[in-house]
C-alpha cells in the first residue's frame, strides 16, 4: 500500500513557490513530486505576478492557488490541512527569506539551490532550522541519480581505496554566443542570482557532486573564475583545482559557454585501487576500473550493485532514467524522512543519502572561496 496513505490516511501536501509554467525547473519538480506518489500538489505561487500565479495555478489545478508569497504563508500556517513540505524554485535572490518564512510555518523544506546569496545567510539559515525538528532538503538533483549512488557506495565499501584524485567538468553550450537580451535575463544579474553566475548555476553542482560520492570536502581550492564571451560580464567559465587533506587533488572546468556544448557533467573519481566514472548524458551507466582486472560496465538496476542504487531505481534494467527520476528520488527520501518522523521513528539509513542544508551551506562556502581566490590571482584558499 502506499506508504503515506497507510500512515497518515493521506498523501503528503506539497507547496510550490516559483516554478511557473514558463520556468525551467517547475514541470521537473511538480512531475518528480508525484511520480511515487507519496505527494500530492496542493498550494502554489507561480510567478512573481500575482494575477498570473492565480491563473496559472487554478490552469494547472492546484486545489489551493495563492497570489503571492505572503498569501500562502498566511493561508497555510494554520490550515487544519495545511502544506507539509514548501518546494522553493524561485530565483535565487528569495531562497532565504521564504525559506525563514517556511520554518516560521513550521514547514519542512525543499530548496533549490544556490542555497542563498551569501555564505552568512546560508549560516544563519542553518542555526535557524537547527533549533527545529524541521526537514531541509537542496535540490543538488544528480545525487537522486542511482549510479551516482553506487560510486558512492562504492567509496564507502573501500572499492576503490584511498582518494587520489577527482575530475569534473561540466560543459554547457546555451551562453556560447552573447544573446540579445542579456541584460534582461535574471541569471545574469549579480543582484538576483547571486555574484557568479556559473559558480552558482552549475559550479555548486560539481562541487557537491565531488563531495557526495567521495565523502570528503577538499581543504583548499584555488580558481579562475571569468567570463569567454567578449562582451559578458556574468561569469561563464571557471577552473578549480582542489587539495584534500590526504594529499589528494581535484580539478573542475565549468562553463555554459563552449559552442556545441549539451549538457557536460561528468565525473571521475580515483582511489589507491581504482576508479569509477559517470557521464550524466549517460546516467543509466557506471564504469568501474581498478589496477589488475577488465573495466567493468556496471548498469542500473543490474545484478550485484549496492541497496543505495537498488532503493533508487523504479524501472527494470535497459529501460532509462533520467533527470525528472533523481529529483523524485529526492522527493521519495524526503518523504521517507518525514514519515518515519511522523511515527517517531529513525528513517531508513539510505533515505538520509538526500543533500541536507550542510550541503547548501558548504555550496557557498566552495563560491565564496573561489571567487576570492580568482579575485587574488587564483591564490590557493581555504574552504573553513
Ligand atoms: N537543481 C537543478 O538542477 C536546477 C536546474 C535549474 C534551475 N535550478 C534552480 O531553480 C531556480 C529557478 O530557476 P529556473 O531556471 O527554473 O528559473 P526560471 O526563470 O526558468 O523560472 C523562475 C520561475 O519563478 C517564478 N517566480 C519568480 N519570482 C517569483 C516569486 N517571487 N514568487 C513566485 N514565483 C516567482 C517565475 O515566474 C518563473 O516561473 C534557481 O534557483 C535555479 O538555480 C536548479
Amino acid at each position: 500500500m502506499n506508504r503515506a496513505i497507510n500512515i497518515l490516511g493521506r498523501k503528503l501536501r506539497l507547496g510550490v513557490i516559483g516554478g511557473g509554467v514558463d520556468s525551467f525547473i517547475g514541470t521537473v519538480h511538480r512531475g518528480a513530486a508525484l511520480l511515487h506518489e507519496q505527494f500530492e500538489v496542493t498550494a502554489s505561487v507561480l510567478s512573481s505576478n500575482p494575477e498570473r500565479s492565480l491563473n496559472d495555478g487554478k490552469t494547472l489545478g492546484i486545489p489551493r492557488p495563492y497570489a503571492t508569497a505572503e498569501d500562502l504563508f498566511a493561508g497555510e500556517k494554520d490550515h487544519p490541512e495545511k502544506i507539509d513540505l514548501l518546494a522553493i524554485m524561485t530565483p535565487n535572490n528569495s531562497h532565504y527569506e521564504l525559506s525563514l518564512q517556511a520554518l516560521d510555518c513550521g514547514m519542512d523544506i525543499f530548496c533549490e539551490k544556490p542555497l542563498t546569496m551569501t555564505l552568512e545567510e546560508s549560516e544563519d539559515l542553518a542555526a535557524k532550522l537547527a533549533q527545529t525538528d524541521r526537514i531541509y532538503c537542496v535540490a543538488y538533483a544528480y545525487t537522486g541519480y542511482a549510479m551516482v549512488r553506487q560510486a558512492r557506495a562504492m567509496v564507502e565499501a573501500g572499492d576503490l581505496g584511498e582518494l587520489r584524485s577527482v575530475q569534473c567538468d561540466y560543459i554547457q553550450g546555451h551562453l556560447a554566443e552573447l544573446g540579445d537580451n542579456e541584460a534582461d535575463n535574471w541569471h545574469m544579474k549579480p543582484e538576483v542570482a547571486g555574484e557568479s553566475l556559473i559558480l552558482g548555476d552549475i559550479g555548486t553542482h560539481c562541487f557537491h557532486l565531488a563531495s557526495y560520492i567521495t565523502g570528503e570536502n577538499p581543504q583548499d581550492l584555488c580558481a579562475d573564475v571569468t567570463s569567454i564571451v567578449p562582451g559578458r560580464t556574468a561569469h561563464d567559465y571557471c577552473g578549480v583545482l582542489l587539495r584534500y587533506a590526504n594529499g589528494a587533488r581535484g580539478s573542475f572546468t565549468v562553463t555554459q559557454a563552449i559552442a556545441g556544448g549539451i549538457h557536460g557533467l561528468k565525473i571521475r573519481v580515483s582511489g589507491s585501487k581504482g576508479t569509477v566514472e559517470w557521464d550524466q548524458e549517460s546516467p543509466d551507466e557506471l564504469i568501474h576500473r581498478t589496477l589488475n582486472s577488465p573495466e567493468r560496465r556496471l548498469v542500473r538496476g543490474g545484478k550485484g550493485l549496492h541497496e543505495a542504487a537498488h532503493r533508487a531505481t523504479h524501472v527494470a534494467m535497459g529501460h532509462p532514467e533520467g533527470y525528472k527520476e533523481a529529483f523524485a528520488n529526492l522527493y521519495l527520501d524526503i518523504a521517507d524522512h518525514m514519515l518515519a518522523r511522523h511515527q517517531g521513528q529513525k528513517p531508513e539509513p539510505l533515505a538520509l543519502w538526500y543533500p541536507d542544508i550542510q550541503d547548501g551551506v558548504d555550496g557557498m562556502k566552495f563560491i565564496k572561496a573561489a571567487l576570492t581566490s580568482s579575485q587574488q590571482q587564483s591564490a590557493w584558499q581555504a574552504l573553513g
